[in-house]
């Protein structure tokens, strides 16, 4: 048998908004007369990082631009120094935890945890959760708590992992951990559950400090209340969130990278194809740039009304990529009364529900497809009805059409009838779904989003909106 294993592949992934110039949404004119100002807003993102890197954050500004070169950072460290690296210490404790456990619980909210989700979804079975332990690598299941305080489906996942009456029992198969993610390490959703998992998971281990500890890993800022009592505890296992990064840029730490290596994702490749991304919008002039055109596109549409952005997956696999990215935009550009509104949907799935809106709806929505150009697994085809009828489903004259066809015929049917409507549509073309094309679109998305902070005068980082509400709740709480 040949040691030697093939090359995975590494192909860019593609932006083309050739539809949306075809609507009339978008000239080329008006694109190349925006190339001096994509230009600066390039110019401007990574100075930004210059400057945070020397300490130049003005007083009262958030600056949280690290998230920019961390992929590049943590390769080369890796090749660098190896054991003493970030990387290296996330793999280890990835290791022990999924050998300890059949179950991982990841507390936390908003940027805490959508980025591992889309990582779970686009690169995991599709079915995870659901496969015995040996289909699954001997990686564990993965959930998620703690980006709500809804008491039923919190209850639930108590059903799972510890069910009422049901005897303490050491077998690796009951055996569960949480992976707490909080920069702030105070965010009350969070909080609440890590609470509520900790208790359970204390008569899960018999009560055994030295036990919880193990199971249970923080990830977190340098100080806090969660830093604190990682402490108390004493976890074994803590990981910074680094400063410099903030929550939605954060996938990229080990905020997204523990989850994603315990399940048995490739976090390597992931930042591989993240720093790909990095030269691309580093080196790549303004017209072959994917970062900006896509900003360019979508600058260009909201100007002409299209307030909307409906990222339209063309894959299931994608949908939290999706959620993710409607996170990103909203917080990062949804600032004083201006920033578009992005809109994820699942195709074909949601054309039979957001369809005819699309369609012939208000025209304020820019709709950029996210393709899949060939899927993992063997292609299924349509078989024959078999003994069962005689073609009263009318579908023998599709016997052997294969899945990805049928799929491609949706995409052509769906971009042909918008434009045939004069509704702009882009595609962004992913070869596979595979971790160094999610690594490459993750990172083009935080680049894009900051850059077109930038190139409208919004500062991308910081939440301050979302204050307001923890207040009033706080408040509330504690009159
Ligand atoms: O992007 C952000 O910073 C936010 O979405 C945070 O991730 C979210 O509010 C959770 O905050 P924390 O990680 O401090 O609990």
């Amino acid at each position: 048998m040949s040691v030697i294993r093939p090359k995975p592949p590494e192909d860019p992934i593609h932006y083309d908004a050739a539809a949306t110039i075809a609507a009339g949404t978008v000239s080329r004119a008006g694109l190349e007369a925006l190339t001096p100002r994509l230009d600066a807003a390039r110019a401007e993102s990574l100075a930004d990082l210059d400057r945070w890197r020397a300490g130049g954050t003005r007083p009262d500004e958030v600056l949280d631009p690290a998230f920019i070169d961390l992929p590049d950072r943590l390769l080369a460290d890796y090749a660098r120094e190896r054991t003493t690296s970030e990387l290296f210490a996330i793999l280890q404790t990835a290791r022990r935890i999924r050998e300890a456990v059949d179950r991982v619980i990841v507390l936390g909210i908003g940027g805490s945890y959508m980025g591992t989700r889309a990582l779970f979804e686009a690169c995991c079975h599709p079915f995870h959760n659901e496969l015995p332990r040996g289909e699954r690598g001997g990686r564990p299941r993965l959930s998620f708590e703690g980006f709500n305080m809804d008491n039923d489906s919190a209850q639930g996942l108590l059903d799972l992992v510890a069910p009422a009456g049901k005897p303490r029992s050491d077998d690796l198969l009951d055996r569960w951990a949480v992976l707490v993610v909080s920069k702030s390490g105070g965010t009350l959703e969070t909080a609440v559950a890590t609470r509520l998992c900790l208790q359970k998971l204390a008569d899960a281990v018999g009560h055994d400090q030295k036990r919880l500890a193990q199971v249970v890993v923080p990830v977190t800022g340098k100080s806090g209340r969660l830093a604190d009592l990682a402490r108390a505890i004493g976890c074994p296992d803590v990981f910074d969130i680094p400063d410099g990064v903030g929550g939605r840029f954060s996938v990229f730490t080990a905020v997204g990278l523990l989850p994603a290596a315990i399940v048995g994702i490739d976090v390597v490749r992931l930042l591989e194809g993240a720093a790909a991304m990095n030269r691309r919008f580093r080196e790549a002039p303004v017209a072959t740039n994917p970062v900006l055109q896509f900003v360019g596109v979508g600058h260009l549409a909201e100007e002409q009304g299209a307030t909307i952005r409906v990222l339209s997956s063309w894959s299931n696999r994608l949908e939290a990529v999706g959620l993710w990215y409607d996170q990103l935009l909203s917080e990062s550009l949804g600032k004083a009364e201006k920033g578009a509104t992005p809109l994820t949907a699942v195709t074909t799935r949601d054309l039979h529900s957001r369809g005819q809106q699309h369609q012939e709806g208000r025209r304020d929505k820019l709709i950029t497809n996210l393709v899949v150009g060939e899927p993992r697994r063997d292609r299924l085809t349509l078989p024959q009805l078999g003994p069962y009828g005689a073609n009263q489903d009318k579908l023998d004259d599709l016997v052997g059409t294969t899945w990805p066809e049928m799929l491609a015929a949706a995409v052509g049917g769906t971009n042909e009838a918008y434009a045939q409507a004069k509704r702009p549509t882009a595609d962004l073309v992913l070869p596979r779904v595979d971790e160094h094309t999610v690594g490459q679109l993750l990172q083009m998305l935080m680049l894009a989003t900051v850059v077109e902070g930038r190139l409208v005068g919004t500062n991308p980082y910081g939440q301050p909106g979302v204050e307001a509400y923890k207040q009033n709740m706080m408040r509330r709480l504690r009159p």
